[in-house]
């Protein structure tokens, strides 16, 4: 049993996930922004912690993530600005870091993008924006020398899982649901071994399992 904070409780992958973590016996606290949202996140088993972290510097979140053992990461601007983009899949992340270095917390989650999504494409200035900050905020993490993973999905789907994924290092670019993102994320979270990692994700032809288990460096 791990106490896991999710920083994104109410998104997409975020709220497939917390039932998923608490079935699994972990207690989860999530972050959400509106009062009006925490009576859904209870009613969910999950602790509710309000702050919005486009206000948090880093200090007021190292506050609310003290006492757990890892921090998932699956926030997003969702295209709301450049300014938002910036705090939230950017600074969000790096604060992220520096709150789990006070909080003396090891294990680090954190939802990014897969480098390739709209390649071959006429991107719009906005995403392009998005995929730098992303891949800027994993490279911060990556050198952070916690036992971060970084889980890069395709493009989401607003579908629940059937656990039939490409899961591994390197993935051909698709579309992923967001039920099958959160159960990897589940499944990570149950591997503690798995750490270090930068792993990306689609919907595919392999049981999840399968897939978690073949990353297990030998
Ligand atoms: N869309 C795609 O195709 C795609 C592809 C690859 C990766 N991703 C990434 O996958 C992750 C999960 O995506 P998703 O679809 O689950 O996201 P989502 O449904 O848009 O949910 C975003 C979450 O972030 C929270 N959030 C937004 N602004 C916040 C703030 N200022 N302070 C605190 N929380 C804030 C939202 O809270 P509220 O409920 O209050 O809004 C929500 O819980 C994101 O990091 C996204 O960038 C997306």
């Amino acid at each position: 049993m791990a106490r896991i904070f999710l920083i994104g409780a109410t998104g997409g992958v975020g709220h497939r996930l917390a039932p998923m973590l608490i079935h699994a016996g972990h207690d989860v606290s999530g972050l959400h922004r509106k009062a009006e949202q925490a009576e859904d996140l209870r009613a969910a088993g999950v602790t509710p912690v309000q702050g919005d972290l486009m206000d948090m510097d880093a200090k007021a979140l190292g506050y609310a993530v003290a006492g757990h053992d890892a921090i998932v990461f699956s926030a997003g601007a969702a295209g709301s600005g450049p300014e938002r983009t910036a705090e939230i899949d950017g600074h969000g992340p790096v604060k992220m870091i520096e709150a789990a270095r006070a909080a003396g917390i090891r294990r680090l989650y954190l939802v990014s993008a897969m480098p390739e999504a709209g390649r071959g494409t006429e991107v719009k200035h906005g995403f392009e924006l998005y995929m730098r900050t992303k891949k800027e905020a994993d490279a911060a993490l990556s050198i952070s020398g916690l036992d971060w993973v970084i889980l890069r999905p395709g493009t989401l789907l607003d579908e629940d899982g059937d656990g039939m994924v490409a899961l591994s290092r390197a993935v051909t670019y698709g579309t992923v649901k967001r039920g099958n993102v959160a159960q990897t994320l589940a499944a990570l979270i149950d591997r503690p071994e798995i750490r270090q990692e930068i792993l990306e994700l689609t919907d595919g032809n392999a049981p999840l399992a399968d897939a978690v288990d073949a990353l297990v460096r030998r």
